[in-house]
């Protein structure tokens, strides 16, 4: 924001005519309406309830200091998020920033927390609202509990800015003047993190709740077992991890190191142990837990056998309640995830002697029988004080009512559970690992759709929602690009009031945001670039950055549907590259712009765009000529460079005149490029297409 110090002249007013911005900028965040005129939305995501501007900041300087009241202060949660805001902001400002504690009334930054949260561990609805008021006199952030600090705090953080670099202004960080009164829509806002297809270091989970952390996310649902892997160490049953993980796995001091680390940043830890399918991991230790006659393996590749747990057998209830009872120990969290997903009744109805069980039990079907079990597990963990939560195939008429469906397989799912008196969560359209635009998530609302007809009463069951990051095809080294700036977006679908829905000024802030997230560690730009560095090997690699720059991975479940395997390497050019080009976004726009209102300079500024890509690739085919990681990816600067004529020719068609055959040729040559080689896309098709069917 343009600052103007009457405090101090630490920068110049752009907006002076406009004392509040609130109206305006909730206009262009809700209709989407982003005139050139108008500067861009401050870069604050989540979008908070309520922001008033008005001229003027409040310098930060090495004099900065940081007060604490309020009965609430001396939770320690409060305390620490002070001591990481000093050593964030001096990251982010270079200003030699010495963590100090004073006297709340002649702090920079003054921190009043109303209330004391007595109940330790956080809970599913405490309160995160918070107040700050940016004046002359002071940053000051009031909040009625501990949770509204941190997520004030985020915010703050947000707000720092370089002063504008202008004639006359002082050079330095300030942060706006601002009246912002926030708090959640929902209460439950998550990331539920496959930990199992490929195992994610706790270095990793811990840098993932810093970003949950800073753009408000407030659950943690780590997905510690499948198939591929079971990732927790159980002193009771130790083998499970000694047999059903490669080495790979978290010991109960690590488990605990992670839910303190999440509780200081007002993050839950759910665990969810996925049963009774995706349970391969179980068995290769305890083959008598399994539905058909072992031996087991854990899963290697795609299409290996895999194993279900025998919900007919008393001893896997006994090893169920043991194993649940430890775990319950080491998560403080009241809510426990059973998994319950895409369970296989196959296996059962193979077995003779479960059929007879579901006969017996009078039960219809293998379906009947999973809910049978489920209501077994139900009881169980009530016993061990825990809450149960599944996915939608759990949702059957006789659990009680205390259980939580996290809907994934459509919104439908949630629409039932409510109606049936369940709470739940929703996940479908939140999956981060089918590469969709940040777009398509944003406009995926847990009220909308299937949702909208409840009544108000329905609807409060909905709880909030989950994005889903499943790792088949990813690992530890590109987890933060598959996350992230794409999360930034969903949280604020899950934080902000509903009417903020600008997809424009959504990717205006997403940007600035994405940067800000690197500067608190998070890797998504840095890694990918380390990984393209590696292709490139030798060579200089900004070459084939441009050209990475407007691919796209191939969306959904395609690239799964080619096979995927612990031992398949994820290190080729469709794993270097982020899931959405913002090179091919801005074209696109560029050229709906330009089709709305052809004009000369309109045209010339997309020649050279395109003129740079096709110049581009003569450096980069040598480059994929020299690495067989990359010799895959030929076609595919094939097709670019058919692109990059197509639409050049069509900008030059619109005033020349058109040779009889060229509008079929072009058609086919973007057609030939929706082919996909390598797992990659190239997104700047479809704006190629307008331009050639706009010749006429
Ligand atoms: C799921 O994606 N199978 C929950």
């Amino acid at each position: 924001m343009p600052t103007c110090g009457s405090r101090k002249p630490v920068g110049c007013v752009i907006l002076k005519r406009v004392r509040t911005l609130s109206i305006a900028l909730l206009g262009m965040l809700a209709l989407d309406f982003v005139a050139a005129a108008q500067p861009p939305p401050p870069p604050l995501m989540p979008w908070p309830a309520s922001i008033t501007f008005s001229p003027g900041a409040v310098p930060l300087d090495a004099k900065f200091t940081i007060g604490l009241s309020g009965v609430g202060a001396a939770d320690p949660r409060v305390k620490a998020a002070a001591l990481r805001t000093f050593d964030r902001l001096a990251r982010q400002t270079g200003l030699p920033l010495l963590p100090r504690i004073v006297s709340p009334d002649h702090a920079t930054l003054r921190i009043v927390v109303e209330a004391r949260d007595h109940r330790p561990p956080q809970q599913l609805g405490d309160d995160e609202q918070y107040s700050l008021q940016v004046s002359e006199a002071a940053i000051r952030l009031t909040a009625g509990a501990p949770l509204g600090v941190l997520r004030g705090l985020e915010t703050v953080l947000q707000l720092v800015r370089q002063n504008p670099a202008e004639a006359g202004a002082t050079p330095g960080f300030s942060v706006p003047f601002v009246e912002i009164h926030d708090r959640p829509r929902f209460p439950w806002r998550g990331l539920s993190l496959d930990v199992s297809r490929h195992f994610i270091p706790v270095e990793g989970v811990k840098r993932t709740i810093d970003g949950l952390a800073a753009v408000k996310l407030n659950v943690l649902h780590w997905h510690l077992s499948d198939d591929q892997g079971f990732r927790v160490e159980s002193r009771r049953y130790p083998r499970l991890q000694r047999l059903g993980s490669d080495g790979l796995f978290y010991t109960q001091a690590d488990i605990r190191d992670v839910v303190a680390y999440a509780r200081d940043r007002g993050v839950r830890v759910v665990p969810e142990f996925d049963v009774p399918g995706h349970a391969s991991s179980w068995l290769p230790a305890y083959p008598s837990l399994g539905s058909r006659p072992g031996p087991f393996a854990i899963v290697h590749e795609r299409g290996d056998p895999t194993g279900v747990l025998d919900p007919t057998k008393e001893a896997t209830y006994r090893f169920l309640d043991a194993f649940f009872g430890e775990m319950a120990a080491l998560f403080p969290d009241p809510y426990f995830h059973i998994g319950g997903d895409e369970v296989d009744p196959s296996e059962w109805n193979e077995q003779p002697r479960i059929v007879a069980f579901i006969k017996r039990h009078h039960l219809a079907d293998g379906k009947a029988l999973q809910g049978y079990f489920n209501a077994r597990l139900e009881k169980i963990l009530a016993l061990h004080g825990k809450r149960m939560v599944g996915w939608d195939e759990i949702l059957q008429p006789d659990l009680p009512k205390s259980i939580v469906i996290q809907s994934w397989r459509g919104q439908k799912s949630l629409a039932d559970a409510a109606r049936a008196g369940y709470r739940g969560l929703l996940s479908a359209g939140y999956y981060l690992d089918l590469m969709q635009p940040a777009s398509q998530h944003y406009a995926v609302d847990p009220l909308q759709g299937e949702t909208a007809g409840l009544s108000s009463e329905e609807q409060k069951r909905i709880l909030g929602g989950e994005a889903a990051m499943w790792e088949e095809l990813a690992t530890a080294e590109d987890l933060d690009a598959k996350l992230w700036p794409r999360l930034a977006a969903i949280a604020e679908r899950l934080w902000s009031p509903e009417s903020v829905t600008g997809v424009a000024s959504m990717y205006q802030r997403l940007e600035p945001i994405n940067h800000w997230l690197e500067w608190l560690g998070l890797t998504q730009r840095s890694n990918l670039r380390l990984m393209r560095q590696r292709l490139a090997g030798v060579l200089p690699v900004a070459p084939l950055d441009a050209f990475a720059a407007i691919l796209e991975p191939v969306k959904g479940y395609e690239r799964h549907r080619g096979g995927y395997g612990s031992s398949m390497p994820l290190n080729h050019l469709v794993d270097a590259i982020p899931p959405e080009s913002d090179a091919a976004r801005d074209f696109n726009n560029a050229v709906d712009r330009y089709l709305a209102a052809p004009n000369p300079a309109g045209a010339e500024a997309l020649r050279q765009q395109l003129a740079g890509w096709s110049r581009n690739l003569a450096p980069v085919r040598p480059m994929l000529l020299a690495n067989s990681l990359l010799t895959e990816d030929l076609p595919v600067a094939d097709e670019v460079a058919a692109l990059c004529r197509a639409g050049t020719e069509a900008l030059s068609y619109r005033t020349a005149a058109v040779p009889p055959d060229w509008k079929p040729r072009a058609l086919a040559a973007v057609k030939d490029a929706s082919k996909h080689y390598a797992g990659l896309l190239i997104p700047i098709a479809p704006a190629i297409q307008k331009l050639v069917d706009a010749v006429p």
